[in-house]
């Protein structure tokens, strides 16, 4: 079983109410006629369900099977439905363009420098010409960055609890704009996180980045 599964059972059932990022693109969404929308790295389901439940036509995917699973298995409890693949978000199998919005919280920054690129510039060609990312990226003021073990530039281990040995890839404003630098910013804020992520991480205040960006 990898990292990922192990993590998906013991914690993420505890994620269940939507981060408030997401809840805030909502207007957003709807403001730019968006239908499609991928839950980039869906985990246990979260928000594959919540923005079904908003309308969208959803399709989730993520490389952990067990996440796979939990997510199947929301949307025949709520009565939801959504497509759902395993699949690794540095190589997605969707065509180009074929989404009007990806939604992807605590995702992209999982990798080294090469992984988030080739993620970011495979986001960028399933989204559509407009198409809007929804995203969150861990901030340079994360006060734990400061109890992690730093194994490349700007990439740690040891600075989440229950997903400790994966790496994070801690970003300032400068690298930010320039991972981001083919999309216009629609809002950029540091936020809070949700009440789940407190229940889990043990730690609200994280100021992650929160990004709602379009495609240039
Ligand atoms: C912190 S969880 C967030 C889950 C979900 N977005 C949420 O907010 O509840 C990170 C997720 O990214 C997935 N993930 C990690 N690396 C991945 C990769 N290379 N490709 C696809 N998914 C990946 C994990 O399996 C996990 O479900």
């Amino acid at each position: 079983m990898s990292g990922w599964d192990e993590f998906i059972k013991k914690y993420q059932l505890g994620m269940t109410e939507p981060r408030k990022l997401v809840v805030d693109s909502i207007p957003v969404l709807k403001k730019h006629n968006v239908r499609t929308v991928l839950d980039h790295g869906c985990g246990a389901g979260r928000h594959t369900v919540f923005l079904a439940q908003q309308g969208f036509d959803v399709t989730g995917v993520d490389i952990s099977e067990e996440a796979v699973k939990r997510t199947k298995a929301l949307l025949e409890k709520t009565g939801l439905e959504a497509r759902i693949d395993a699949g690794d978000m540095r190589s997605l199998v969707y065509p180009d363009s074929s989404f009007d919005a990806v939604v992807s919280v605590g995702v992209i920054l999982h990798g080294l420098h090469a992984d988030i690129e080739k993620t970011i510039s495979e986001i960028e060609r399933v989204l559509k010409p407009k198409g809007i990312l929804v995203a969150t990226m861990i901030s340079h003021k994360d006060p734990k960055i400061s109890e992690g073990r730093e194994i490349a530039p700007n990439v740690y281990v040891g600075i989440h609890g229950p997903e400790s040995e994966e790496p994070h890839y801690v970003c300032d404003e400068g690298i930010l704009d320039r991972f981001f630098k083919n999309f216009d910013y629609l809002m950029k804020r540091y936020g809070e996180g949700s009440k789940g992520d407190k229940k889990v991480f043990g730690m609200q205040k994280r100021y992650p980045w929160e990004l709602i960006i379009q495609k240039k």
